[in-house]
């Protein structure tokens, strides 16, 4: 078996063009284009590369992108004052403060102050809740595109045997829930699985989130089975690769993603898709 690719790039241009176009019928009719406000806390390096994407993509779907770049000692008080602000803001669609927040922040309350209506990473408890009880509301960026990937492959979900590696806020948790909610039986492996090779062998859908290169053997993977890998992890010599190892998992797998240009791109065109959901929902 040679996998087919799932190319997470093509995909997610294709949102994009759609959301562009959803927001010049907007605009021809005399509504303010979404507006989302980034906020990073701090310079790490990753954070920043990832921030500037998410602007650099507003722009080109024709948001506002509303910039907050502050100081790595910025105190709670004042970023839960922005927030307040920005919640208060009719121009201000949606709200994402970059994680990780320095260690002085408390990231969870942070995310609690976040008006839910305008929590476009689908982050804030009330969110999760309503991902959790199948009501409709603002859903994880990475799981939600992970989604949308899926749908775009033959893969069977109902009843499929989906395994999530990682068992984070973030990705493994709302993925576990995502995959539960379209009829999946969901199995959520972390540090502490007794036999992980033995779980994923008999999965017909793995999602690896564990932020540890090549962490899975591509010969774990089951003949056939579709490989969805979240992980972006640089190696010492510089290369990019997954939390699969991408060769052998692609001798076995019907479909699989790459890294780059899998997933990452997916959780940035959702985000697009959230935003606009957020404008639209407060006009209605
Ligand atoms: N840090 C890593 N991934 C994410 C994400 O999807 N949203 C936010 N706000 N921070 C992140």
């Amino acid at each position: 078996m040679n996998a087919q690719l799932i190319n997470g790039n093509a995909i997610a241009a294709d949102i994009r063009d759609h959301i562009r176009q959803r927001v010049s019928a907007r605009i021809a009719s005399g509504l303010k284009p979404p507006g989302l406000a980034v906020v990073l806390v701090g310079s790490d390096a990753a954070s920043s590369v990832y921030v500037r994407m998410k602007r650099k993509d507003c722009a080109e779907v024709g948001f506002v992108s509303q910039d907050y770049d502050l100081p790595a000692d910025t105190t709670q008080t004042a970023l839960l004052e922005l927030i307040d602000t920005l919640n208060a803001n009719p121009e201000t669609h949606g709200i994402l403060v970059q994680l990780p927040l320095p260690a002085h922040m408390d990231a969870n309350e942070v995310i609690e102050r976040i008006d839910p209506a305008k929590d476009v990473d689908g982050f804030h408890p009330q969110n999760v809740g309503r991902l959790t009880l199948r009501l409709s509301g603002l859903r994880s960026c990475t799981p939600h595109g992970v989604m949308t990937l899926l749908a775009r492959t033959d893969t069977v979900l109902e009843g499929a045997k989906a395994v999530v590696i990682g068992q984070s806020n973030i990705v493994g948790r709302p993925m576990a829930l995502e995959l539960l909610n379209a009829r999946c039986t969901v199995t959520i492996c972390h540090s502490r699985t007794r036999d992980l090779q033995k779980e994923v062998s008999d999965a017909d859908i793995v999602v690896a989130a564990v932020g540890r290169a090549e962490f899975v053997p591509g010969a774990w993977i089951k003949p056939g089975a579709t490989v969805i890998d979240v992980g972006i992890n640089r190696l010492e010599d510089g290369r990019l690769v997954g939390d699969v190892e991408y060769a052998a998992a692609a001798e076995r797998a019907a479909w699989i993603t790459p890294v780059p240009g899998g997933v990452g791109p997916l959780t940035r065109a959702t985000l697009l898709e959230n935003t606009l959901a957020a404008a639209e929902a407060g006009e209605s």
